[in-house]
């Protein structure tokens, strides 16, 4: 192999052959992809075709029955949402793990609150610190909210994602997963979604966006890759290809 493709080929993700059952039901049958650095692929599919349960071994919710996922080339056994956070694979959920009733700049930096020591040697929290660097985190994406203080329970859908896509960026994550995220958003909130989506390449982040909008994802994604009854069924590139084509194969 020549050093050039090598290059060419050097996937931040791979999975290979996942297998996931629960209880009777067989979601995955065998799924191998690769998510190469700084793309965007849109993952589609109809309701229960497997999307969310990929992405669940992902981001460390569950483990696979049967196959492997590689993270820079290397297998790697995740056993939380945390293991995958220390990969650098963060996930927004629809209805993302904001805690409602704790301010923007507390759900911003939850698992990973800095510490300043005590007199007694016990970590305090930084407060201080978590508030200018939210305030940097939320202006980084161009979300305006009045207050680092504010509680999260307070914003609307789209600032909440907002939210969990500035929490994404400050905590460097090599790649983004978006599960359904605009799923009840108004179209202005829609928009600057699939705006961000599109964004994550310049910033060297490679993006999973999960969306039943085929238009979504041909506005804002390189790749598409569908799935039907827990295989990939299509995989190609946006230009390569057309919204016609995907849904004949769903
Ligand atoms: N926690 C669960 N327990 C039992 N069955 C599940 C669970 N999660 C998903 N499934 C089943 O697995 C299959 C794939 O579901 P899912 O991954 O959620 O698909 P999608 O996100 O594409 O809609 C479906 O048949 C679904 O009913
Ligand atoms: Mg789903």
């Amino acid at each position: 192999m020549t050093d050039a493709f090598r290059k060419a080929k050097d996937p931040v993700i791979s999975v290979r052959n996942l297998h996931k059952w629960y209880s009777g039901v067989h979601a995955l049958r065998g799924v191998s992809l690769d998510f190469e650095r700084n793309e965007a692929v849109g993952l589609v599919g109809d309701n229960g075709a497997g999307k969310s349960t990929l992405i669940s071994i992902l981001s460390g919710l569950h483990a696979p029955d049967e196959g492997e996922v590689l993270v820079d080339g290397r297998p790697v056994r995740m056993k939380g949402p945390r293991d995958a956070m220390d990969q650098g694979i963060e996930t927004i959920y629809q209805y993302n793990s904001m805690v409602p009733s704790m301010s923007i700049a507390r759900n911003l930096f939850i698992g990973r609150e800095p510490l300043k020591a005590s007199f007694l040697g016990l970590g305090i929290l930084d407060e201080a610190r978590m508030r200018a660097e939210s305030v940097a985190a939320i202006a980084d994406v161009d979300l305006h909210l009045r207050s680092p203080d504010a509680m999260v329970g307070e914003l609307s859908g789209g600032q909440r994602q907002g939210v969990a896509i500035a929490r994404a960026m400050h905590f460097k994550s090599k790649v983004l997963i978006l599960d359904e995220p605009t799923n009840h958003l108004s179209v202005k909130e829609t928009n600057k979604v699939i705006g961000f989506v599109k964004s994550l390449a310049a910033q060297k982040v490679t993006g999973i966006f999960i969306s039943h909008n085929m238009h979504h994802v041909f506005a804002c994604c390189d790749r598409v890759v569908a799935m039907a009854q827990g295989r990939v069924v299509l995989d190609r590139r946006i230009g390569e290809t057309s919204i016609e084509e995907v849904h004949e194969v769903l």
